[in-house]
């Protein structure tokens, strides 16, 4: 039987179980491919550690060596940081192989450019597992790309923080506990600061973003946000109210721009994300023809990550073409609605302070009410931008009401009329 030679760049946690995958599911992989998946190289950065592998595979620490391996037909990736993994990969289309990644950091910044590589060179680029570990959420995007165009995509993608946010909330905890639990379970890395400062959801809503949209918002017009934040005291008054706090990452694309962010906010149980707890992630998407599709499932974990670099494996050996992906949509032309136009959020708001309070004010109707530990809580539908608010009183804290926050677009001259004063501290 013929052979289909692999190699693999790293081999921690996510590379060794791409290594037992292979194994593990010889048979299936064989029945499906007609050949047998070989792993004949694995790049490491320590290589004077012992690695449990066959004896005829070769390890290194040079990645000349690897692709040096004749008939080479697949690298998989899963090495941490933007480089050297890009050049490598960059290097391994160019030699003529597949590439498969997981490496999110990287394939945020650099995915267009080995997209395009592996186009020209009739390659493929696999990077399933860079976006919310074992869901096909890539494929699945891809495919409704065939004939949908993609709204918005609206998602819980990192585990660690659903995890502490659960937790806190059900069992009333502190965040510090909370965390320190997770971190002994292994959800947390010993450096926490990219699961709960937001980056990690950050950078996989980006591969997101160019994906649907063909192109990404400018990064730093992306609102991000982390949980660390979020007190118990203040999950447990939105618990009473009927609201979870989720760590949501959005995107839509609105006439010529993008609105997106990354931050904890309020979904109450109408939102499809609401029962979405613990370690799992969900991508809910809404599409022009299919309504709203949501996908769920492990979002890391070595054999859940593994299983979506070995299904990218079989897709491109199987249908030896590339995902279909959006292409960058034409800006819209000057003089455009949009330009004239000031967008506003109206809606529902938590809003917390120290004493915060409306006096007869227009376009702002208070629904609930609490005072809690000397902190005023008010859930409030307004029709002025949080930003304006939080412009205006930097001091409170505003939660925003997934779902039931909407975008104005206001003529500007029309804008002052709108935005008022609402709270006076
Ligand atoms: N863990 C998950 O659940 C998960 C899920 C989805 C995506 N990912 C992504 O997958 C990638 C790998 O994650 P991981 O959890 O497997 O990381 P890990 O356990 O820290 O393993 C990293 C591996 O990469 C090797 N490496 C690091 N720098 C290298 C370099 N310059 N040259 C060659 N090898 C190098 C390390 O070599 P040594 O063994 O010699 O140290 C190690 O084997 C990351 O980009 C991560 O974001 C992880």
């Amino acid at each position: 039987m013929a052979l289909i030679k692999a190699a693999l760049l790293g081999f921690g946690t996510v590379g060794q179980g791409v290594y037992e995958a292979l194994k593990t599911h010889r048979e299936q992989l064989k029945a499906v491919l007609g050949e047998e998946v070989v792993i004949e190289g694995i790049l490491v950065k320590d290589g004077s550690k012992q690695r449990d592998v066959d004896e005829h595979v070769l390890v290194t620490t040079d990645f000349e060596e690897i692709l040096q391996i004749e008939g080479l037909q697949i690298v998989f990736e899963a090495i941490v940081g933007e480089e050297p993994g890009f050049t490598y990969l960059s290097k391994a289309l160019e030699k003529g192989c597949h590439v498969i990644t997981a490496n999110k950091v990287m394939f945020a910044r650099h995915g267009r450019t080995l997209l395009d590589k592996a186009e020209k060179l009739e390659r493929f680029v696999g990077f399933e597992a860079t976006t919310a570990g074992g869901t096909p959420i890539i494929r699945s995007i891809a495919q409704l790309l065939q004939v949908n165009e993609i709204h918005s995509v609206e998602a819980i993608l990192n585990g660690t923080s659903n995890y502490i946010l659960t937790n806190m909330r059900e069992k009333g905890l502190p965040f510090q506990d909370v965390l320190k639990r997770a971190q002994e379970l292994g959800y947390a890395e010993a450096d926490p600061a990219s699961d709960i400062e937001g980056h990690d959801a950050f950078f996989k809503l980006m591969i997101l973003s160019e994906l649907s949209f063909g192109e990404t918002p400018e990064w730093k017009d992306v609102e991000r946000k982390g949980i660390t934040d979020v007190t118990s005291e203040q999950i447990a008054v939105f618990k009473d109210w009927g609201f979870k706090v989720k760590h949501l990452a959005r995107i839509r694309r609105d006439r010529d721009q993008f609105i997106s962010s990354v931050k904890p906010v309020l979904v109450d149980a109408a939102h499809p994300l609401y029962g979405v707890e613990d370690v799992q992630n969900a991508i809910m998407v809404e599409t022009s023809l299919a309504g709203k599709v949501t996908v769920q499932g492990a979002g890391a974990g070595k054999l859940p990550t593994a299983s979506a670099m070995v299904e990218d494996l079989t897709y491109v050996l199987q249908s030896n073409s590339t995902f279909a992906r959006k292409k960058k949509i034409a800006p819209f032309a000057a003089g455009s609605l949009a330009e004239e136009a000031d967008r506003t959020l109206v809606g529902e708001y938590a809003v917390i302070g120290s004493s915060v309070g409306f006096h007869g004010t227009d376009g702002v109707d208070i629904l609930k009410q609490e005072v809690k530990d000397d902190l005023v809580y008010l859930l409030i539908k307004c029709q002025a931008s949080t930003a304006e608010l939080l412009e205006e009183n930097p001091d409170l804290v505003v939660y925003e009401v997934a779902g039931k926050v909407k975008e104005a677009w206001v003529q500007s001259e029309k804008k002052d009329l709108l935005l008022q004063k609402v709270i006076n501290l």
